[in-house]
């Protein structure tokens, strides 16, 4: 039958397109501009690495020190939220000054977005913490509503390199969908029917996708989902609709989503 959809054609409207850092391909990383630009340019989730303070809170820093994406200096874990609020996190890259982002701020977007705009929420070097970055996450996800009954009905995922992070999350909070992020053939090779930390959505970086073309077949065909990051080249864009990936995370929401025809 001539007219039946070939299953063999990814259907590029189903991907779904996640902003990493925020549309920060063209605005300061992890700042309010950045994810708001993505929500503008129709991204359907974001993207953020959180860490916690010295005092407690979780900000949205993917480095462990604040000298790249800031004016100042220091450690991220090291410093309270008022010294981090001091710090200029957007002139480095825009030339206009942006305060660094809390968590619960990222949410209040989100939740006052209008529309539904997933999270995938990346925990940084949780192993250091002894489970305060998880705690706090899943504390500050039960503030804002976003702890669902069921995975089916939760807009965040969290995600980890950090099979340890990945566990705590499931014991602690079942229905979150889970993500283990790989940038290396090891440890999944031998483990492919299972995710390490039971994780339902394996992450793949693009390096490794284009490396090993068999990788995400591999997976898919082990029943898991396909999330790749980070994906700003239109060909790996092709790559991606190719190989049938749920979602791509990418720096250029607005490109890729244009790519898709949307
Ligand atoms: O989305 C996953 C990706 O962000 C992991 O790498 O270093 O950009 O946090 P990184
Ligand atoms: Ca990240």
């Amino acid at each position: 039958d001539s007219t039946a959809p070939d299953a063999r054609v990814p259907d590029r409207s189903a991907v779904r397109v996640v902003a990493h850092r925020g549309s920060s391909a063209a605005l300061p990383e992890h700042t309010l501009a950045a994810y708001r630009l993505a929500i503008e340019e129709g991204a359907d989730a974001l993207e953020c690495d959180v860490r916690l303070t010295a005092d407690g809170q979780l900000v949205c820093v993917h480095d462990r020190t604040v000298q790249r994406t800031s004016d100042g200096h220091g450690t991220v874990s090291a410093m309270t939220l008022a010294q981090l609020s001091a710090l200029d996190f957007g002139s480095w890259k825009s030339g206009t000054p942006e305060p660094v982002l809390t968590l619960a701020q990222l949410l209040e977007l989100v939740a006052d977005a209008g529309r539904r705009v997933e999270l995938a929420i990346e925990t940084k070097h949780p192993t250091r913490s002894a489970g305060r970055v998880e705690a706090e996450l899943l504390r500050t996800l039960d503030r804002f509503g976003l702890l669902p009954r069921t995975p089916a009905e939760s807009t965040v995922r969290i995600m980890s390199f950090s099979e340890m992070s990945l566990r705590r999350v499931r014991r602690d909070a079942p229905a979150i969908p889970t993500v283990y992020l790989l940038e290396r053939r090891l440890p999944l090779r031998g483990r492919i029917a299972s995710l390490p930390g039971g994780a339902g959505i394996a992450g793949p970086g693009i390096d490794l996708v284009r490396a090993d073309p068999g990788l995400v077949p591999a997976l898919r065909r082990a029943g898991h989902r396909v999330h790749v990051w980070t994906v700003d080249e239109p060909a790996d864009v092709e790559l991606c609709l190719e190989l049938g990936v749920e979602a791509i995370i990418t720096n250029r929401p607005r490109e890729v989503l244009a790519q898709l025809g949307r």
